[in-house]
């Protein structure tokens, strides 16, 4: 990277205060774009495994999905609704060309986010962590499952994550199964949990 661009880059990251700014500059720059690489399909494919089998022609809710590499990934005739919600209207704007009557791309912060119905799935994947807390994401979206509803989500293995996978293995929501997946940059931790 060029060293103005570097500066700007670091300028622009600390102007840049507001958490929704913040990702739009990103989308903008495509960082986010190697979200879409063939080394991270055996994240999605799994939690996209996950939901086709449990909930086949289930309604399905993505928390914090950004451009909606999940949503593109999952078999179209295995849902029968789709909201790939994400903060950055970029992201969401991004990935409105894969709308159709059943699948809808929504603007939607999961801290305050009501949806419009009840959802069989509702998956948070890699994106926990902008919503204070395992147990307080779950909590609020209880009541946006429908009954024998279940959450999938996504921790990455990262050492800074070390609390989230404590807070997961603390849950107070029972949990159905769980796998590790190991891709090439980065291991991730999938978790599927029934609703109260
Ligand atoms: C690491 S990216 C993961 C994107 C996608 N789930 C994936 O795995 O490809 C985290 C996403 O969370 C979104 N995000 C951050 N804070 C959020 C919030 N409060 N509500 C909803 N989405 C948020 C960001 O815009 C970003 O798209």
């Amino acid at each position: 990277m060029a060293i103005a661009t570097k500066i700007t880059d670091i300028v622009n990251r600390k102007i840049l205060r507001r958490d929704r700014d913040r990702w739009n500059y990103q989308y903008n720059l495509g960082r986010w774009e190697g979200l879409g690489d063939i080394n991270e399909l055996a994240r999605f494919s799994v939690i996209a495994g996950y939901a086709q089998h449990l909930k086949p022609n289930g309604k399905v809710l993505e928390i914090g999905a950004g451009e909606g590499y999940l949503q593109q990934r999952f078999d179209k005739t295995k849902y029968s609704l789709y909201y790939s919600t994400d903060a950055s209207d970029v992201a969401v704007e991004n990935g409105k060309k894969y709308e159709d009557e059943k699948t809808k791309y929504v603007i939607a912060d999961m801290n305050d986010y009501a949806p419009d119905q009840k959802f069989d799935v509702i998956i948070i994947n890699e994106a926990i962590y902008y919503g204070g807390s395992v147990d307080k994401v779950l909590g609020r979206f209880n009541a946006y499952l429908e009954q024998g509803g279940i959450f999938i989500v996504s921790i990455n293995g990262d050492e800074r994550n070390a609390d989230w996978h404590r807070m997961m293995e603390a849950s107070t929501f029972s949990k159905i199964d769980g796998t590790t997946v190991v891709c090439t940059r980065n291991t991730f931790y999938i978790t599927v949990l029934s609703g109260k």
